[in-house]
Protein backbone atom coordinates (compact mmCIF):
# COMPACT_ATOMS: atom_id res chain seq x y z
CA UNK A 1 0.00 0.00 0.00
CA UNK A 2 1.46 3.51 -1.01
CA UNK A 3 1.26 5.76 1.86
CA UNK A 4 -0.68 9.28 1.52
CA UNK A 5 -1.07 11.63 4.24
CA UNK A 6 -4.80 12.30 3.52
CA UNK A 7 -5.73 8.34 4.42
CA UNK A 8 -3.76 9.25 8.09
CA UNK A 9 -6.44 9.11 10.76
CA UNK A 10 -5.03 10.31 14.31
CA UNK A 11 -7.81 8.99 17.29
CA UNK A 12 -6.64 10.28 21.42
CA UNK A 13 -7.19 7.18 23.16
CA UNK A 14 -6.87 8.74 26.51
CA UNK A 15 -7.44 12.70 28.33
CA UNK A 16 -4.16 13.01 29.22
CA UNK A 17 -2.03 11.02 26.57
CA UNK A 18 -1.63 9.18 23.63
CA UNK A 19 -3.40 8.44 20.37
CA UNK A 20 -4.24 5.79 17.83
CA UNK A 21 -2.60 6.13 14.35
CA UNK A 22 -4.30 4.46 11.85
CA UNK A 23 -4.42 4.23 7.38
CA UNK A 24 -0.77 4.07 6.90
CA UNK A 25 1.54 1.34 6.68
CA UNK A 26 5.09 1.32 8.08
CA UNK A 27 6.54 -1.18 6.10
CA UNK A 28 6.58 0.65 2.90
CA UNK A 29 8.47 3.64 2.77
CA UNK A 30 6.53 7.38 4.30
CA UNK A 31 6.97 10.41 2.37
CA UNK A 32 7.88 14.01 4.22
CA UNK A 33 3.93 14.95 4.36
CA UNK A 34 2.97 11.73 6.02
CA UNK A 35 5.75 11.57 8.39
CA UNK A 36 5.47 15.10 9.15
CA UNK A 37 1.86 14.25 10.25
CA UNK A 38 3.06 11.35 12.28
CA UNK A 39 5.79 13.36 13.62
CA UNK A 40 3.58 16.34 14.77
CA UNK A 41 1.34 13.51 16.47
CA UNK A 42 4.44 12.25 18.57
CA UNK A 43 5.33 16.09 19.80
CA UNK A 44 1.39 16.59 20.75
CA UNK A 45 0.13 12.68 21.90
CA UNK A 46 3.57 11.46 23.37
CA UNK A 47 2.32 8.22 22.61
CA UNK A 48 1.09 6.45 19.03
CA UNK A 49 -0.37 3.26 18.98
CA UNK A 50 -0.25 1.61 15.38
CA UNK A 51 -2.34 -1.59 15.59
CA UNK A 52 -1.38 -4.23 13.01
CA UNK A 53 1.95 -2.74 11.95
CA UNK A 54 3.74 -6.11 10.97
CA UNK A 55 7.03 -5.28 11.30
CA UNK A 56 10.46 -7.31 10.50
CA UNK A 57 13.19 -6.00 12.19
CA UNK A 58 14.68 -4.43 9.61
CA UNK A 59 11.47 -2.02 8.58
CA UNK A 60 10.93 -1.17 12.67
CA UNK A 61 15.02 0.05 12.52
CA UNK A 62 14.09 2.13 9.14
CA UNK A 63 11.00 3.41 10.93
CA UNK A 64 12.17 4.46 14.03
CA UNK A 65 15.68 6.11 12.52
CA UNK A 66 13.26 8.67 10.53
CA UNK A 67 13.24 10.68 14.11
CA UNK A 68 16.66 10.14 14.64
CA UNK A 69 20.14 7.55 15.61
CA UNK A 70 19.21 4.49 17.45
CA UNK A 71 20.75 3.30 20.64
CA UNK A 72 22.82 0.40 20.92
CA UNK A 73 22.45 -1.90 23.48
CA UNK A 74 25.37 -4.06 24.54
CA UNK A 75 26.36 -6.21 27.60
CA UNK A 76 22.93 -6.10 29.27
CA UNK A 77 22.25 -8.82 31.45
CA UNK A 78 19.07 -10.82 30.48
CA UNK A 79 19.94 -10.33 26.50
CA UNK A 80 21.58 -13.97 25.52
CA UNK A 81 19.88 -13.67 21.85
CA UNK A 82 22.50 -11.85 19.52
CA UNK A 83 20.15 -9.99 17.04
CA UNK A 84 21.45 -6.18 15.82
CA UNK A 85 22.91 -4.01 18.35
CA UNK A 86 19.77 -1.63 17.46
CA UNK A 87 17.59 -3.85 18.59
CA UNK A 88 16.76 -4.77 22.63
CA UNK A 89 14.63 -7.93 22.70
CA UNK A 90 11.83 -8.68 25.83
CA UNK A 91 10.59 -11.86 25.72
CA UNK A 92 10.69 -14.54 27.86
CA UNK A 93 11.77 -17.52 25.37
CA UNK A 94 14.98 -18.77 26.89
CA UNK A 95 17.37 -18.74 24.01
CA UNK A 96 18.81 -22.03 24.46
CA UNK A 97 15.39 -23.95 24.58
CA UNK A 98 13.00 -22.92 22.25
CA UNK A 99 10.25 -23.87 23.89
CA UNK A 100 10.93 -23.56 27.23
CA UNK A 101 9.90 -20.40 29.16
CA UNK A 102 11.15 -18.35 31.62
CA UNK A 103 9.73 -17.68 34.80
CA UNK A 104 9.94 -14.58 36.89
CA UNK A 105 12.64 -16.88 39.19
CA UNK A 106 15.22 -16.81 36.37
CA UNK A 107 17.81 -14.26 36.70
CA UNK A 108 17.54 -12.83 33.37
CA UNK A 109 13.96 -11.91 34.01
CA UNK A 110 15.24 -10.61 37.30
CA UNK A 111 16.91 -7.96 35.53
CA UNK A 112 13.80 -7.62 33.34
CA UNK A 113 11.50 -7.10 35.81
CA UNK A 114 12.65 -3.47 36.92
CA UNK A 115 10.87 -3.28 33.41
CA UNK A 116 7.83 -2.97 36.08
CA UNK A 117 8.87 -0.01 37.46
CA UNK A 118 7.62 3.32 36.64
CA UNK A 119 10.58 4.75 34.20
CA UNK A 120 11.69 6.61 31.67
CA UNK A 121 14.01 4.81 29.12
CA UNK A 122 18.01 5.37 29.54
CA UNK A 123 17.54 7.95 32.22
CA UNK A 124 20.53 6.66 34.12
CA UNK A 125 22.47 7.18 30.56
CA UNK A 126 24.43 10.73 29.85
CA UNK A 127 22.64 11.64 27.40
CA UNK A 128 18.10 9.91 27.59
CA UNK A 129 16.54 8.58 24.94
CA UNK A 130 14.40 10.19 22.84
CA UNK A 131 12.00 7.89 21.72
CA UNK A 132 11.22 3.81 22.24
CA UNK A 133 9.60 1.85 19.99
CA UNK A 134 7.87 -1.30 21.04
CA UNK A 135 6.60 -4.19 18.80
CA UNK A 136 4.49 -7.13 20.18
CA UNK A 137 5.70 -10.30 18.24
CA UNK A 138 4.14 -12.98 20.92
CA UNK A 139 2.18 -11.38 23.64
CA UNK A 140 0.06 -12.78 26.55
CA UNK A 141 -3.65 -13.70 26.51
CA UNK A 142 -4.04 -11.77 29.59
CA UNK A 143 -1.52 -9.87 31.60
CA UNK A 144 1.53 -7.94 30.35
CA UNK A 145 -0.16 -4.86 29.61
CA UNK A 146 2.12 -1.64 29.45
CA UNK A 147 1.01 1.21 31.47
CA UNK A 148 2.01 4.83 30.10
CA UNK A 149 1.19 8.37 32.29
CA UNK A 150 2.28 12.04 31.15
CA UNK A 151 5.36 13.88 33.20
CA UNK A 152 4.15 16.90 31.19
CA UNK A 153 0.05 16.63 32.64
CA UNK A 154 1.74 16.08 35.98
CA UNK A 155 3.74 19.02 35.66
CA UNK A 156 1.13 21.01 34.14
CA UNK A 157 -1.25 19.87 37.53
CA UNK A 158 1.64 20.46 40.42
CA UNK A 159 0.63 24.00 42.64
CA UNK A 160 2.95 26.40 40.90
CA UNK A 161 4.71 27.28 44.14
CA UNK A 162 6.01 23.69 43.47
CA UNK A 163 6.86 23.93 40.31
CA UNK A 164 8.80 27.23 41.37
CA UNK A 165 10.76 25.44 43.64
CA UNK A 166 11.39 22.17 40.89
CA UNK A 167 13.18 24.73 38.40
CA UNK A 168 16.58 24.39 37.47
CA UNK A 169 16.95 21.17 39.90
CA UNK A 170 19.39 18.61 38.86
CA UNK A 171 18.70 14.90 39.73
CA UNK A 172 20.52 12.18 40.12
CA UNK A 173 19.82 9.02 38.10
CA UNK A 174 21.57 5.45 38.37
CA UNK A 175 20.66 2.39 37.21
CA UNK A 176 22.72 0.62 40.05
CA UNK A 177 20.08 2.72 42.19
CA UNK A 178 16.84 1.23 40.66
CA UNK A 179 17.96 -2.46 40.08
CA UNK A 180 19.47 -2.13 43.92
CA UNK A 181 15.89 -1.44 44.97
CA UNK A 182 14.92 -4.84 43.31
CA UNK A 183 17.61 -7.06 44.00
CA UNK A 184 20.79 -6.43 45.11
CA UNK A 185 24.32 -7.91 43.30
CA UNK A 186 22.16 -7.69 39.68
CA UNK A 187 26.00 -6.16 38.28
CA UNK A 188 29.29 -7.35 38.72
CA UNK A 189 31.70 -4.79 39.54
CA UNK A 190 32.98 -4.12 36.26
CA UNK A 191 29.77 -3.66 35.15
CA UNK A 192 28.64 -0.92 38.05
CA UNK A 193 32.13 0.85 37.09
CA UNK A 194 30.42 1.09 33.37
CA UNK A 195 27.13 3.16 35.14
CA UNK A 196 28.79 6.11 36.60
CA UNK A 197 25.80 8.44 37.91
CA UNK A 198 24.37 10.69 35.44
CA UNK A 199 22.34 14.55 35.74
CA UNK A 200 19.75 15.26 34.59
CA UNK A 201 17.19 18.29 34.65
CA UNK A 202 14.42 17.54 36.73
CA UNK A 203 12.03 20.13 34.59
CA UNK A 204 12.52 20.02 30.67
CA UNK A 205 10.55 21.65 27.77
CA UNK A 206 9.61 19.92 24.56
CA UNK A 207 11.63 21.79 22.27
CA UNK A 208 9.38 21.80 19.33
CA UNK A 209 6.21 23.51 21.29
CA UNK A 210 7.67 24.32 24.66
CA UNK A 211 5.62 22.19 27.03
CA UNK A 212 6.99 21.54 29.89
CA UNK A 213 7.27 18.52 31.89
CA UNK A 214 8.69 16.74 35.10
CA UNK A 215 11.62 14.33 34.22
CA UNK A 216 11.94 11.16 37.22
CA UNK A 217 10.93 7.65 37.59
CA UNK A 218 13.03 4.73 38.61
CA UNK A 219 16.14 5.64 38.00
CA UNK A 220 15.72 8.90 39.68
CA UNK A 221 18.39 8.61 42.65
CA UNK A 222 18.26 11.90 44.53
CA UNK A 223 17.96 15.75 43.93
CA UNK A 224 21.23 17.90 44.29
CA UNK A 225 21.55 20.21 46.84
CA UNK A 226 18.71 19.03 49.09
CA UNK A 227 19.42 16.87 52.15
CA UNK A 228 18.75 13.42 50.96
CA UNK A 229 15.99 11.99 52.72
CA UNK A 230 13.89 15.44 52.06
CA UNK A 231 15.02 14.63 48.09
CA UNK A 232 13.95 11.28 48.33
CA UNK A 233 10.40 12.20 49.59
CA UNK A 234 10.02 15.05 47.27
CA UNK A 235 10.90 12.22 43.88
CA UNK A 236 8.46 9.69 45.74
CA UNK A 237 5.56 12.46 45.71
CA UNK A 238 6.22 13.33 42.37
CA UNK A 239 5.83 10.11 41.32
CA UNK A 240 2.62 9.20 43.23
CA UNK A 241 1.57 12.80 41.55
CA UNK A 242 2.17 11.46 38.19
CA UNK A 243 1.18 7.54 38.46
CA UNK A 244 -2.48 8.45 39.93
CA UNK A 245 -4.77 6.31 38.12
CA UNK A 246 -6.75 8.42 36.33
CA UNK A 247 -3.80 9.85 34.48
CA UNK A 248 -2.82 6.44 33.21
CA UNK A 249 -3.44 4.75 29.96
CA UNK A 250 -2.64 1.06 29.95
CA UNK A 251 -1.77 -0.46 26.88
CA UNK A 252 -3.42 -3.89 26.74
CA UNK A 253 -1.05 -5.84 23.57
CA UNK A 254 -2.45 -7.23 20.54
CA UNK A 255 -0.02 -9.27 18.55
CA UNK A 256 1.66 -6.56 15.97
CA UNK A 257 0.52 -3.69 17.52
CA UNK A 258 3.44 -0.81 17.71
CA UNK A 259 3.62 1.40 20.68
CA UNK A 260 6.01 4.54 20.56
CA UNK A 261 6.19 7.08 23.58
CA UNK A 262 8.36 10.09 24.28
CA UNK A 263 10.88 9.58 26.90
CA UNK A 264 11.65 13.33 27.66
CA UNK A 265 7.93 13.94 28.87
CA UNK A 266 6.36 10.04 29.63
CA UNK A 267 6.91 7.20 32.13
CA UNK A 268 6.14 3.45 31.73
CA UNK A 269 6.06 0.31 33.69
CA UNK A 270 5.27 -3.31 31.97
CA UNK A 271 2.79 -5.49 33.62
CA UNK A 272 3.40 -9.14 34.81
CA UNK A 273 1.96 -12.07 33.00
CA UNK A 274 2.29 -15.69 34.01
CA UNK A 275 5.65 -16.02 32.21
CA UNK A 276 6.33 -19.39 32.96
CA UNK A 277 2.64 -20.18 31.10
CA UNK A 278 2.78 -17.67 28.42
CA UNK A 279 5.17 -16.69 25.88
CA UNK A 280 5.36 -12.81 25.64
CA UNK A 281 8.20 -11.86 23.07
CA UNK A 282 8.67 -7.63 22.29
CA UNK A 283 11.22 -5.77 20.02
CA UNK A 284 12.39 -2.34 21.29
CA UNK A 285 14.25 -0.05 19.06
CA UNK A 286 15.53 3.64 20.93
CA UNK A 287 15.88 6.79 19.26
CA UNK A 288 18.90 8.06 20.92
CA UNK A 289 18.67 12.15 22.58
CA UNK A 290 19.75 15.11 21.51
CA UNK A 291 22.24 15.93 24.38
CA UNK A 292 22.36 16.18 28.08
CA UNK A 293 19.60 17.29 29.79
CA UNK A 294 21.75 19.24 32.55
CA UNK A 295 25.64 20.06 32.63
CA UNK A 296 28.54 18.30 33.52
CA UNK A 297 26.60 15.17 32.27
CA UNK A 298 28.43 13.08 34.97
CA UNK A 299 27.50 13.14 38.54
CA UNK A 300 30.40 12.78 41.23
CA UNK A 301 31.33 9.16 41.26
CA UNK A 302 29.90 6.64 44.21
CA UNK A 303 30.10 3.28 44.42
CA UNK A 304 27.76 2.95 47.50
CA UNK A 305 24.55 1.16 46.71
CA UNK A 306 23.24 -0.35 49.91
CA UNK A 307 21.77 2.85 52.18
CA UNK A 308 24.62 4.80 53.09
CA UNK A 309 24.08 7.90 51.75
CA UNK A 310 26.63 8.85 49.31
CA UNK A 311 29.11 11.79 50.02
CA UNK A 312 28.30 14.45 48.76
CA UNK A 313 24.86 14.44 49.41
CA UNK A 314 22.67 17.13 51.02
CA UNK A 315 25.20 19.85 50.65
C1 LIG B 1 10.61 -1.08 27.45
C2 LIG B 1 9.76 -1.44 28.61
C3 LIG B 1 7.80 -2.66 29.26
C4 LIG B 1 7.00 -3.77 28.71
O1 LIG B 1 10.51 -1.75 26.42
O2 LIG B 1 11.36 -0.09 27.55
O3 LIG B 1 9.92 -0.89 29.66
O4 LIG B 1 5.78 -3.78 28.93
N1 LIG B 1 8.82 -2.35 28.37
O5 LIG B 1 7.59 -4.67 28.07
MN1 LIG C 1 11.37 0.81 29.36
Amino acid sequence: MANTVSQVTITPIHPCLGARVEGVDLASPLDAATFARIFDAFQEYSVLVFPDARLTDEQQMTFSRRFGPLETTINSIGQERRLHPNLVDLSNVDPRRERGLMGWDDRRMLYQSGNQLWHTDSSFKPVPALASLLSGREVPPVGGETEFTSMRDAYATLPEATTRTLEGKVTVHSILYSRSTIAPGLFDPEQEREQPPVRQALVRANPVNGQKSIYIGSHAWYVEGMDYDESRRLLDELLAHTTRSERVYAHRWRQWDLVMWDNRCVLHRGRLWDAALHRRVMRRTTVAGEGPTADPPFARRTTVWDGIIPEGVGV
